[in-house]
């Protein structure tokens, strides 16, 4: 049921602590501090390049993960959607690995693509949620997020423990490969281990989160803006608004806005910026000064650092604990999360169940 929570969504948001620490247990041992996947029969050594296809959120987490492999394991990633992959008859190297993520398991374009692509010669891993799927059963290995029955239309506990998931595969791997040392593992693996007690912290911010929904629900379009992981979380926030409230949403890489997509703002468009402090803060900045010059309202998420670097200029702030940046994408998932939500409901729109989608599109 949905406990003492007024939609399935909300209940499934605020387990996240508890389901991405068991998803963390299955794969980290807190004696040891190590990381240690569940067996898969892939030998992480030999992998030269990695080819990730999903759908949706599940792509986006994906997405994540390619800029993690890419600068913690240097390992080059392709990323594809998987209706797209599935027909575009890329050329698979054979033995290389290719890695499909999906809450149900049962996703039509992303289970054809598990097949072509074993039918290539790829090793293929399935990163799912429902164990008995059928993307569990064909994959040579399987790595299941213990995120539990997620009924929400929109992914969110998925998400986040697929996140989880794959941040300690890229560990594995980068271990694996040699390609980051002992302290620079344990660096990365105690920013994990510390991500359920953040992601509580976070949710303890959603009185702050829902006051900014008001103005967001009044708003045609909305834009969400974020570099590195962070462009990621933005696609992310601005699927989960359209998807349940009905309101039009881009992502963008910040640095992409002058190509075009800041001629749309104005005084009444909202810009949602995701920008923790990392070694990117200072061009996210800038891009949002810019929006701000072009009387763009902006919601700005950062770490207290980076909310006193803007004071009182954003139209809205939303402090989220400080963190290594590897886990930041994470623990911004959160708040997109709970600012669609809140602006839904004021909406009244049927946040679990919103119209023309389906929990898992098992036709093509
Ligand atoms: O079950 P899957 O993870 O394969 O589903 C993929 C997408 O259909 C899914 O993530 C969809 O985008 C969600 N409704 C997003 O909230």
């Amino acid at each position: 049921g949905k406990g003492n929570h007024r939609h399935y969504m909300l209940k499934e948001i605020f387990e996240q602590p508890a389901v991405i620490g068991e998803t963390l247990r299955s794969m980290w041992n807190p004696a040891s501090g190590i990381i240690e996947l569940p067996p898969v029969d892939i030998d992480l050594a030999a992998v030269s390049r990695v080819t990730i296809v999903a759908c949706g959120t599940s792509f986006l987490s994906g997405m994540v993960a390619k800029y993690w492999f890419e600068r913690v394991a240097r390992i080059p990633v392709d990323i594809d959607i998987a209706s797209e992959f599935r027909y575009r008859d890329s050329p698979l190297e054979k033995g290389g690995l290719s890695i499909f993520i999906s809450q149900s398991g049962e996703t039509i374009d992303t289970l054809a693509a598990l097949r072509h692509a074993k039918a290539a010669g790829q090793k293929t891993i399935a990163i799912v949620n429902v164990p008995e799927s059928t993307m569990a059963r064909e994959a040579d290995g399987v790595l299941p997020t213990l995120a539990g029955p997620e009924i929400g239309v929109a992914s969110t506990k998925a998400f986040t423990c697929q996140l989880v998931l794959l941040a300690c595969l890229v560990i594995a791997t980068a271990r694996a490969r040699g390609a980051i040392d002992g302290a620079a593992e344990a660096r990365l693996s105690n920013a994990i281990a510390e991500v359920p007690s953040r992601a509580a912290e976070v949710l303890n911010g959603d009185e702050g989160i829902q006051a900014l929904a008001a103005q967001v629900a009044e708003a045609r379009d909305v834009l969400y803006i974020g570099r590195n992981t962070g462009y990621p979380i933005a696609l992310e926030g601005a699927l989960k608004l359209k998807e349940i409230s009905y309101i039009h949403a881009e992502g963008y890489a910040a640095g992409e806005l002058k190509h075009g997509p800041i001629a749309l703002i104005d005084e009444t468009v909202p810009v949602i910026v995701i920008a923790p402090s990392d070694d990117l803060f200072e061009k996210t900045f800038s891009n949002m000064q810019e929006v701000m010059a072009r009387g763009g309202k902006v919601i700005f998420l950062s770490d207290e650092k980076g909310c006193a670097h803007i004071g009182d200029a954003a139209w809205g702030t939303i402090a989220l604990p400080a963190v290594h940046p590897f886990v930041a994408p994470i623990l911004y998932a959160i708040p997109v999360q709970l600012l669609a939500y809140h602006v839904a409901v004021l909406k009244g729109t049927d946040v679990d169940q919103p119209r023309n989608l389906a929990k898992s599109v098992t036709v093509e």
